[in-house]
């Protein structure tokens, strides 16, 4: 792994430029793509700037084993993982604990946008594979997730729109990439559901004073506000297609 020497490091330039060109409020350069796979009922690619996160949905299907379903509503499954090439240390393929933890702060992200309870006994699995991690990786598996939901046909309140801010120094900066993650002095990863205003996830790793946490949560609100636009162009270019096919014939079993 490549050493960084910290004393030498400027994470925000006196030009006010960060490591990767952005100023303060700017979001990564952000790239989503809906509906890629089509074995998966659902799927979708997220790229904030370098961090790629491909989601899929299976679902909802019958719970096996039985005893595990809820009468009441379907169970939502969500497994966070990184390809062992995601990372510059391979990464080991089994699990870690860190994996085991963001699947689940994935899934209550989730989860109060999901109409669950209109598929009682069912299963709905969500799978997010980081194919690259440069900081980041829970907003962008989030924000991939939902739209994989979405695509899935789910029914959800909202789409879930997440992205982190922070603290680099006394300034407060725009969705990390990994060296800001690593370096910086605080981490503010939020998720929301637009429509509704709610937040799903709110993280902090780090120090901030109160008002830096206020400033930082604005930001990152305002952060999720565009992303969300973005997320919703993608969904509309993704039903477009669909409708173009279908108008097209190319969903009917040929007659010969
Ligand atoms: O990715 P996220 O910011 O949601 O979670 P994190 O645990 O704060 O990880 C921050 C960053 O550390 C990741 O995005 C990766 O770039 C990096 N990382 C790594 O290099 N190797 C790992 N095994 C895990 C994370």
């Amino acid at each position: 792994m490549k050493e960084i020497d910290e004393s030498k490091l400027i994470l925000i330039d006196s030009n006010g430029i960060r490591t990767d060109g952005r100023r303060w409020n700017e979001l990564r350069p952000l790239r989503i793509r809906v509906g890629i796979l089509d074995r998966a009922e659902g799927s979708a690619l997220v790229e904030m700037g370098k961090t790629k996160a491909l989601a899929t949905v299976y679902g909802p299907k019958e719970m096996f084993p039985k005893h595990m379903a809820n009468p009441d509503r379907a169970i939502l499954r969500a497994a966070y993982r990184m390809a062992t090439f995601s990372v510059e240390e391979r990464k080991k393929p089994q699990p870690s604990r860190r994996e085991l933890e963001l699947s689940k702060v994935i899934k209550e992200a989730l989860e109060p946008a999901i109409m669950l309870h209109y598929y009682p006994r069912t299963v709905i699995e969500v799978y997010i594979l980081i194919l690259q991690a440069d900081g980041g990786t829970r907003t962008a598996a989030i924000n991939a997730a939902s739209l994989a939901l979405a695509d899935a046909g789910i029914p959800m309140k909202g789409l879930v729109t997440a992205v982190a801010a922070g603290r680099v120094g006394d300034q407060v900066v725009l969705d990390l990439n990994d060296v800001e993650d690593k370096y910086g002095d605080a981490d503010l990863p939020v998720a929301m559901i637009p429509a509704t205003g709610e937040i799903t996830l709110l993280q902090m790793d780090g120090t901030m004073s109160s008002d830096m946490f206020e400033r930082a949560l604005k930001l990152a609100i305002e952060g999720i506000n565009i992303i969300y636009e973005r997320q919703r162009d993608a969904l509309k270019r993704r039903f477009l297609e669909l409708k173009e096919k279908i108008l097209g014939g190319e969903f009917y079993a040929s007659r010969d």
